[in-house]
């Protein structure tokens, strides 16, 4: 599903700049993106915008044929669940369930059946080389372990949208190429649109299009 954003505005309570005056863009599935932009310019809060996480004061976000702003919370909550996989710069794991509760949680929630979900869990596991870790709790992984756990709960319900914010910053290299490879493979082969926020010259090198938030706008390229 294509991603297009019109007209999008978002002011932060006690802030006194908005955080976005007037954002256009259009994401294509099939393809990388990435969005660069210095630390604290709201990389972070446009993937939350996308995802329905936050909303915006103004403007549309449209997945496919779907109005972000157009459902209730509760239809939103839905169909994030279903469509958008979301790997968050801090992982967000949940601290009481193992590495394989938390990639299968999301699958149940979605009500897949529990065998299907296993078996993709465990696939996935495989592919980011965490399958002997799958009993353990997440404060025993270390934070590169963490982020492809992510990763895999990301993908448990094959998400037509993936929303990466920065996967590869805890990773060493040969990690990282993997999980680049990863995403950027499910993309273009399975036609998902993949946001990615990253610094990573490498991740870069993935990118179809690339572009830099700067004076509360998205603009094409990198004019960092
Ligand atoms: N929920 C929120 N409420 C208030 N301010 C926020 C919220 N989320 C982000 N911000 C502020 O918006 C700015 C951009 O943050 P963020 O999107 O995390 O930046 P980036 O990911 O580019 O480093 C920061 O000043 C941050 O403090
Ligand atoms: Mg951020």
């Amino acid at each position: 599903m294509d991603i297009e954003i019109t007209a999008l505005e978002k002011t932060f309570e006690h802030r006194d700049r908005a955080i976005f005056t007037n954002l256009d863009a259009i994401f294509y599935a099939g393809k990388v993106s990435v969005i660069l932009g210095k630390s604290g310019i709201g990389k972070s809060s446009l993937l939350n915008l996308i995802a329905g996480i936050d909303l915006p004061d103004k403007g549309e976000i449209r997945i496919g044929s779907h109005l972000m702003s157009g459902m209730d919370d509760a239809r939103r909550t839905l169909f994030r669940r279903r469509h958008i996989g979301f790997v968050f710069q801090s992982f967000n794991l949940i601290p009481v369930l193992t590495v394989m509760e938390n990639i299968t949680l999301v699958g149940q929630l979605d009500g897949r059946p529990d065998k299907d979900i296993r078996r993709r869990a465990a696939s996935l596991l495989e592919t980011v080389g965490l399958s002997d870790r799958q009993g353990e709790f997440p404060d025993r992984l270390s934070g590169g372990e963490q982020q492809r756990v992510a990763l895999a709960r990301a993908l448990i319900n094959d998400p037509a949208v993936i929303l990466a914010d920065e996967p590869t910053g805890n990773l060493d290299k040969e990690t990282g190429t993997a999980v680049l490879e990863m995403i950027s493979t499910q993309a273009r082969q399975l036609n998902k649109t993949l946001i990615m926020v990253t610094h990573s010259p490498d991740a870069l090198a993935w990118a179809d299009e690339v572009y830099t938030v700067e004076n509360a706008a998205l603009v094409p390229g990198n004019t960092i």
